[in-house]
């Protein structure tokens, strides 16, 4: 043997071979519908050898049999969290909310009879700021706001963003697009420099961990009236993409909405929708 490949030896590292990587990518999509392209290799070899490294696994192959059949399934749930894409920040793409409180709104209120809420389900919400803007968007905007009652219900897949929401601390990234009027209106600053969404704002919003591909976890949403799905689509493939259109379906009120994100669209995955073009925005809709 030659001392070039002892050295080899000596300094190996537990490796992700490609029919690792491959069997690992088959069972995340089907645990989650995310699809990972061989684009995103290094992405997910680094944080399957952090979790390895962390809970002493020196092989893949253990590492993926201890994941899979742990009672508690907090490893799978660790990794999730790690292998998600959680960026979001408030008032992101704002022209949808304006077309939230105009004529969406404005239609979905035709069909309520007295005393009716509205229902509005932010999914993926991720650290909060999605839902936190609609709200502060209907309290600057949306006059009805006095005597109709709104549910703002918020999910992710991801437990540790959702912790984050629910403490509601935001540093300046996530504010910038705040008009500062509205932030000194809605959050306290605290001796960090961070800013925290006031009470009432955190109790006004129910957040819940949601996996949009597992039919349990969707099944108790019923009678929404919007759906915003923003930036989550576009890391499904097509297949899990339809079965979020039927989810969406499902769980929306005849006539109800939803918005995607800016680089997704419904039209080639579903014709369950009615595409809608209003002057603000484009939304989906459920047939009346
Ligand atoms: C880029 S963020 C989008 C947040 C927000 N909607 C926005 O547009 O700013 C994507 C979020 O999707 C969540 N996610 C990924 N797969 C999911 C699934 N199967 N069910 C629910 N949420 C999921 C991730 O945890 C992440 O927080």
């Amino acid at each position: 043997m030659s001392a070039g490949a002892t050295e080899t030896r000596a300094c190996a590292q537990p490796a992700i071979s490609d029919a690792d990587f491959e069997r690992f990518r088959d069972f995340f999509y089907r645990k989650t519908g995310i699809y990972f392209e061989d684009s995103k290799r290094y992405f997910v070899d680094k944080r399957l050898l952090e979790r390895m490294r962390a809970t002493g696994h020196d092989s893949f192959r253990s590492y993926f049999t201890f994941m899979r059949f742990q009672a508690s399934g907090e490893e799978l749930q660790r990794l999730i969290d790690l292998m998600t894409v959680n960026e979001t920040y408030f008032f992101r793409e704002d022209y949808q909310f304006r077309c939230l409180v105009g004529p969406v709104l404005d239609e979905v209120l035709e069909r309520k009879r007295p005393g009716d809420p509205v229902r509005i389900w932010s999914i993926p919400c991720s650290t909060g700021e999605e839902p936190y803007s609609i709200a502060i968007w209907l309290l600057e905007h949306w006059p009805p706001i006095e005597r109709v009652d709104v549910e703002i219900l918020a999910s992710d897949i991801d437990t540790q963003a959702l912790a984050r929401a629910r403490e509601g601390v935001y540093g300046r990234r996530s504010v910038q697009r705040l008009p500062k009027a509205l932030l000194t209106k809605y959050f306290e600053p605290l001796p960090d420099g961070r800013w925290r969404i006031v009470r009432e704002l955190r109790e006004a919003v129910d957040f819940r961990r949601v996996n949009l591909s597992d039919p349990a976890d969707t099944r108790p949403y019923r009678r929404i009236d919007v759906i915003f799905c923003r930036n989550l689509l576009i890391y499904f493939d097509d297949a899990s993409r339809r079965q979020a259109a039927e989810v969406f379906y499902d769980a929306l009120n005849p006539g109800g909405f939803v918005f995607l994100g800016h680089s997704e669209s419904m039209s080639r995955i579903s014709s369950l929708f009615r595409v809608r073009r209003f002057e603000e925005a484009v939304a989906y809709q459920k047939p009346v």
